[in-house]
């Protein structure tokens, strides 16, 4: 049904070796679209780009860092030299930290919302230049379930504020850009099974399992299958909205 054939596909964070952008871009791939990886980590990006392209893809990568509106600028203006148009932008860098409030220092809460928020803002102000010049624009932003309820497992309060922000970060926009064809929308993720999962020892896994209904983590496949139909032309009249993806764990 979805089809992205000659459509140019942007993912942030995609330089992660098992993360979630990589899959996103796999399976932005199989549906014929262009892809642009983008990362602060030059071996994952030119790790994960090679892979792309000895699969036939059209694929190219930047490294650089989000949080500096010099390399964001750069890079988008580069894009638009090489391919002429970005159709979709998936805001998925993002950063966490594990700490209290109590011992959290105001230079944590803003490395935290210098890549999640900052860095997502000032790449998606200079995407949407682009977008709304060709009158057509998919925006797809990582936020989580614990910008919703707190308590992510891996964060802080920090973490939790910063994805918070994200969400009324893409209502607003959406309200701006709606008129030029381009649409806004956010998915929140539970529990997905990448690395940081990975490393949980079983004792320290049981309780987490315990609080989500469907007793597992999501797979980052089932995370790209939403992320995919946001993105997608079909979805044309979804903006300003979110889709949880917690196998229940939060529902509202
Ligand atoms: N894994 C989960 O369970 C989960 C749950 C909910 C939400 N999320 C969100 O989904 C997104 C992807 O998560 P993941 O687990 O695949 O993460 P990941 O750590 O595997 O990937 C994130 C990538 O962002 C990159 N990055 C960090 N700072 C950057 C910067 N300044 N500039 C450019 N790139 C930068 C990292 O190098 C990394 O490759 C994140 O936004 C995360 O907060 C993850």
């Amino acid at each position: 049904m979805f089809d992205f054939t000659d459509q140019v596909v942007l993912i942030t964070g995609s330089g992660s070796p098992r993360g979630m952008g990589r899959v996103f871009a796999h399976a932005f791939a199989k549906l014929g679209a262009k892809l642009v990886l983008c990362d602060i980590n030059q071996q994952g990006i030119d790790a994960n780009v090679k892979e792309l392209q000895d699969m036939g893809v059209q694929a190219i990568g930047y490294t650089g860092d989000l949080t500096n509106e010099a390399d964001v600028d750069a890079m988008v203006n580069d894009i638009v030299e090489k391919f002429g148009r970005i159709d979709v932008l998936v805001n998925n860098a993002g950063i966490s930290q594990k700490v209290t409030v109590a011992d959290m220092t105001l230079s944590d809460m803003k490395r935290i919302f210098s890549v999640n928020m900052f860095g997502l803002f000032m790449l998606t102000k200079k995407v949407c230049e682009v977008m709304k010049k060709q009158n057509y624009g998919r925006i797809v932003h990582l936020s989580s379930v614990s910008g919703k309820r707190g308590g992510g497992v891996f964060g802080g309060a920090h973490y939790s504020a910063s994805k918070a922000a994200v969400l009324g970060f893409s209502k607003n926009l959406a309200r701006e850009v709606s008129a030029y064809g381009i649409t806004t929308n956010c998915v929140c993720p539970g529990l997905i099974n990448t690395d940081i999962w990975k490393s949980m020892s079983p004792e320290q896994a049981k309780p987490v399992i315990d609080a989500i209904p469907m007793g597992r983590p999501g797979e980052p496949e089932e995370v790209a299958a939403a992320v995919v139909f946001l993105a997608s032309k079909e979805a044309s009249y979804i903006t300003g909205e979110e889709i949880d993806i917690n196998g229940g764990s939060h529902m509202d």
